[in-house]
């Protein structure tokens, strides 16, 4: 690989501010950003179409063979294609949220996103967050940060989001939400949601967006 080619995996539960941050990181830097959840969205939406249950392995095994997932990088914005369709808008549901977490946990979904990830990130500078990054995707990332933060926070701020989208959800909902998708991520038997020790950790539970920005590219700087 090029040396002027590195990687920074980003990794930490839903809503801890991976997105938003890894995303400021990325034109902070002038690099390219890959969100790898897009990619597991993508997945579930395709069994929700196809009325499939995301937890069949094998019914999810038969989908992979017919399904056309592609990602278009317009202007550094990644767009996710369905079989020739754009569903960037449509997988951010809460219905889709849960069936990513289920999909996500399959082996045979993962060896698959993880090749595509791994192809994407290895000709060009990336930021690229998820779950597994550090620890399965690239681990030998030049940085790796574990964000985290309390589901009361995570949740308080996934709320204010519904609301600023004009699709708000009660925050006893959202947080239940949650828990139950941390659990799911974290005892799942395929490469749950881990910190490795090589990680920096940020806890941003009190801290905002533009501090946690500054304070993680301050390690980078270093
Ligand atoms: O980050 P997100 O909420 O968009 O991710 C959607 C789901 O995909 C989430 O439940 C965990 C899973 N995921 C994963 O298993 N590995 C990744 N690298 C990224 C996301």
């Amino acid at each position: 690989m090029n040396d002027n080619v590195y990687q920074i995996a980003i990794d930490g539960p839903s809503g801890s501010g991976k997105s938003t941050l890894a995303k400021g990181a990325a034109e902070k830097l002038g690099i390219m950003y890959l969100d790898t959840g897009a990619m597991y969205r993508t997945c579930a939406l395709c069994a929700i179409k196809s009325g499939i249950d995301p937890k069949d392995e094998e019914a999810v095994k038969d989908m992979l063979g017919s399904m056309d997932l592609k990602i278009k990088f317009e202007d550094g914005i990644q767009h996710m294609l369905l079989n020739g369709e754009d569903v960037t808008g449509s997988i951010r549901t809460p219905e889709v949220s849960m069936a990513a977490s289920a999909i996500s946990a399959l082996p045979v979904i993962r060896t698959a996103m993880v090749d595509m990830q791994r192809k994407i990130a290895a000709d060009q500078s990336f930021v690229v967050d998820g779950r597994d990054i550090g620890s399965v995707v690239l681990p030998d990332a030049r940085y790796k940060f574990f964000l985290t933060a309390s589901s009361e926070a995570r949740a308080k701020r996934r709320c204010l989001e519904l609301e600023q989208k004009g699709t708000p959800q009660a925050y006893e909902d959202v947080l239940k939400d949650i828990i139950q998708r941390d659990k799911q991520d974290s005892e799942r038997a395929a490469s749950p949601l881990v910190k490795v020790d090589d990680a920096i950790l940020i806890d941003t539970s009190d801290i905002g967006i533009e501090e946690t920005l500054e304070l993680l590219l301050s390690y980078i700087k270093e």
